[in-house]
Parts: structure tokens; sequence; C-alpha cells
């Protein structure tokens, strides 16, 4: 079949294919070392919970859209989203899970979140994204600060997380910010923080 889908460098952002991608989704959101630094995960997700949101982000939806992320290979290897997409003000809530273990490290989260971005600020049209990660979500804070993210506030203790509180740092990237990091580009040379 032929590729398809918003490229950059190593990866694609695809549409979700429940038959592709449900089985090992459901293996992910399960691995304890995946779920260590988010602020989801830790309640068992079953099949059945796992079919339902598989479901949900194949369904043709404007409000929320979730793309599977796979390399130029085709490997799937974790997913890429804006939820709660507000047109009237401009808006979206990013999230990103490099699922699978072996690439993480190595620039891919980066390189979706570039994509992405490029795909909400000039195909969607939105102003501005936001974002969070948990104090000792490193990769994420990384990741989000070489895309252009910047901090604009933090929630004190506000997430309990395998035996202590951890504070909520809460990001936003605006369009402004991506143009200046991108150069209105979907693949750049990211910035090293
Ligand atoms: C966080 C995440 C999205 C980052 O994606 P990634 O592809 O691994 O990260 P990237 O390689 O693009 O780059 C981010 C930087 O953070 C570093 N990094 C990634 N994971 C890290 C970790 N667990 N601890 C410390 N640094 C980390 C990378 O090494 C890289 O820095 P470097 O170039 O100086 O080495 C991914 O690791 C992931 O999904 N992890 C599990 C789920 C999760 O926490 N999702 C984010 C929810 S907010």
């Amino acid at each position: 079949m032929d590729k398809f889908g918003w490229e950059g460098n190593r990866i694609r952002l695809v549409p979700i294919d429940i038959e592709k991608h449900m089985e090992i989704g459901y293996r992910w959101i399960n691995d304890p070392d995946v779920t260590e630094r988010l602020i989801a995960g830790d309640v068992p997700v079953t099949l059945v919970g796992q079919r339902e949101w598989y479901e949900f982000a194949s369904k043709p939806n404007d409000k929320n859209i979730v793309f599977a992320i796979e390399t130029l290979e085709g490997q799937y290897i974790g997913n890429s989203g804006l939820h709660g997409i507000d047109t009237r003000h401009g808006f979206a809530e990013s999230g990103t899970l490099i699922g699978e273990k072996s690439v993480w490290g190595q620039g891919y989260g980066t390189e979706a979140s570039m994509v992405r971005a490029y795909y909400a600020f000039e195909v969607l049209g939105l102003r501005y994204l936001h974002s969070g990660y948990i104090g000792i979500n490193e990769g994420s804070r990384k990741m989000q600060m070489r895309v252009g993210y910047e901090v604009v506030g933090t929630m004190k203790d506000a997430y309990w997380k395998r035996g202590a509180y951890h504070d909520k740092t809460i990001t936003q990237l605006t369009r402004e910010r991506w143009l200046e990091v991108s150069g209105g580009k979907r693949v750049y040379e990211p910035l090293n923080f």
C-alpha cells in the first residue's frame, strides 16, 4: 500500500488503525515502565477499554484528533493527539506517548511533536497548544522545550505518582513561538536545551 500521512524526517503521523495498532497499544498502556512518568496509567486497561479508546480515536472527530506515530518503515511507536480542539479560541491540548521503549531518547517524540505543531498551526489554523508534564518527566520537559513550548505555570503537588506528590508544569506553544523555532517548516533542526 502507498504510504500516507504527515511526514517528518523519520516518522509519519497516520490515522489510527485498530487492526494494526490496538494490541500493541494495549501492551504499552499496561507496562509500568511506559506509565512511570505519566499522569495517566496505573490502573489496568482491559482489552475492552482499549478497544473503546481505539474506536474513539479512529472515528472522524474534529474536536479530538489522534494520530498513530509510525517510523517511515511503518513501525508503530506511539500516539500523538490534539484534544479538546476549540476553533473559537483557537487552541487544543497536545499529548504524546512513545510506547515503544526501544526507541526512547532518539528524537522521535520531538520530531512527532514538531510535525503535529505544523499540522495544528498550518493545517488546522490554531493559535496555540497547551500541554503539561509532571516534575519527574525529564524526557517530556526536554522534548517540549525543543519544540518551543514555554512554561506558563506550576501546580504544586498536583499528582500522586508511585509514592510521592509531584508538581505539574503547564506549558504552552504559541504559533509565533513555533514559527520562530521551526521557520514554519514541518522538519527542522531541534533546539538544544
Ligand atoms: C517523554 C517522551 C514522549 C519523549 O519522547 P522521546 O522520543 O523519548 O524523546 P526525544 O528523544 O525526542 O527527546 C527528548 C530528550 O529527552 C531525553 N529523554 C527521553 N526520555 C527521558 C527520560 N525518561 N529521562 C531523561 N531524559 C529523557 C532524551 O534523551 C532527549 O534528550 P537528549 O537528546 O539530550 O538525549 C517518551 O519518552 C515517552 O512517551 N515516554 C513514556 C510516556 C510519557 O512519559 N509521555 C509523556 C507524557 S507528558
